[in-house]
């Protein structure tokens, strides 16, 4: 199987690139920017010249706050470019996966989405260009899996945990806020996921996250103890006191249905957390 990748140097792209290389039967071409920009439409029939089985597409503008001040790149991006790769899929006869995210559903308190749910991404410029990444690749292709993750953290990754154990060597104190929830998922767990899930055919919708939730205060406390930090205090803040350009959705909480339907699962979030920091981290006394 020859796999294009794109997002090559990014968080997911390194987690991909590293899984699908592993495996003997699987040639990977990876797409890293500058180098190649899926905005130039000539994306199009770049993919459909170089004919791939599988284009896994993990590029994508992911600063959510710098996407305010510049709809249109975002946009050309998370939308334009997907649907130049879906477009270009399409040409060719390959199947395509588009990472999306737990941000295209609203987050409302309470409220746990699963694959079909109604989405709304009502949070920011970002969720809205996946959103519509969603929907262009899905105009285009129907061999399409559309993979939403959520809360990222692997090798190589300027991710929450490192900002927390940044800000914990930095200040000796934190303050996290306890009224976001989420999944914590790790990339690493998301690219064998993926491995498992281009086998099946199945095209489709799923939620690719590690099993359970938490708030981003319970994140905190866990990354502090799997890496040697549990001395470090820390106080729940509301997001109101927290501000931002943007509010992330409260509530994003995604369930793993359709995945875990064909035998795709992800450990618990918190097993994850314990085997990165282990490995990323040394512990300060
Ligand atoms: N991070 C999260 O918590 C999170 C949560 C939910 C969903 N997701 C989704 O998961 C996927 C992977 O996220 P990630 O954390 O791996 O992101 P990342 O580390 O920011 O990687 C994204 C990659 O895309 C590249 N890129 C940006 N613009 C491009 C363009 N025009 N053409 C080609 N490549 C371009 C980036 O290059 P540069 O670095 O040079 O800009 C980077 O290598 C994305 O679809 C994201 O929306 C992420």
């Amino acid at each position: 199987m020859h796999v294009l990748m794109t997002g090559g140097g990014g968080q997911l792209g390194n987690a991909v690139e590293r899984e699908f290389s592993s495996r003997s039967d699987v040639k990977v071409t990876v797409w890293t920017f500058p180098g190649i920009d899926i905005t130039e439409p000539a994306t199009v029939d770049r993919v459909a010249d170089l004919a791939p089985d599988l284009v896994i597409n993990a590029a994508a503008w992911t600063n959510v706050d710098a996407a305010e001040a510049d709809p249109d790149a975002t946009y050309a991006t998370n939308t334009l470019g997907a649907k130049y790769l879906a477009e270009g899929s399409a040409r060719c006869g390959a199947a395509m996966v588009q990472i999306s995210t737990n941000e295209v559903f609203p987050g409302e308190p309470g409220v746990f989405y699963r694959e079909y749910d109604q989405t709304a991404a009502r949070s920011s410029i970002y969720a809205r260009s996946k959103l519509a990444g969603e929907r262009a690749t899905a105009a285009m292709t129907s061999k399409l899996y559309i993979v939403r993750v959520a809360w990222l953290f692997g090798p190589g990754g300027n991710n929450f945990p490192t900002k927390i154990v940044g800000a914990a060597d930095k200040n000796g104190v934190l303050r996290v806020v306890d009224d976001e929830f989420g999944n914590p998922t790790y990339a690493p767990d998301v690219a064998a996921a993926l491995a498992e899930l281009v086998q099946t055919g199945r095209y489709g919708i799923y939620h690719l996250v590690n099993d359970g939730y938490c708030s981003r205060f319970d994140w905190a406390r866990e990354i502090l103890q799997h890496s040697g930090r549990i001395h470090v205090p820390v106080t729940a803040v509301s997001s109101s006191e927290w501000r931002r350009p943007t509010q992330p959705p409260p509530h994003a909480v995604m369930v793993n249905q359709a995945g875990a339907a064909l035998g795709i699962r992800l450990r618990p979030w918190q097993e994850a957390v314990a085997e990165y920091c282990g490995r990323e981290f040394v512990a300060v006394p």
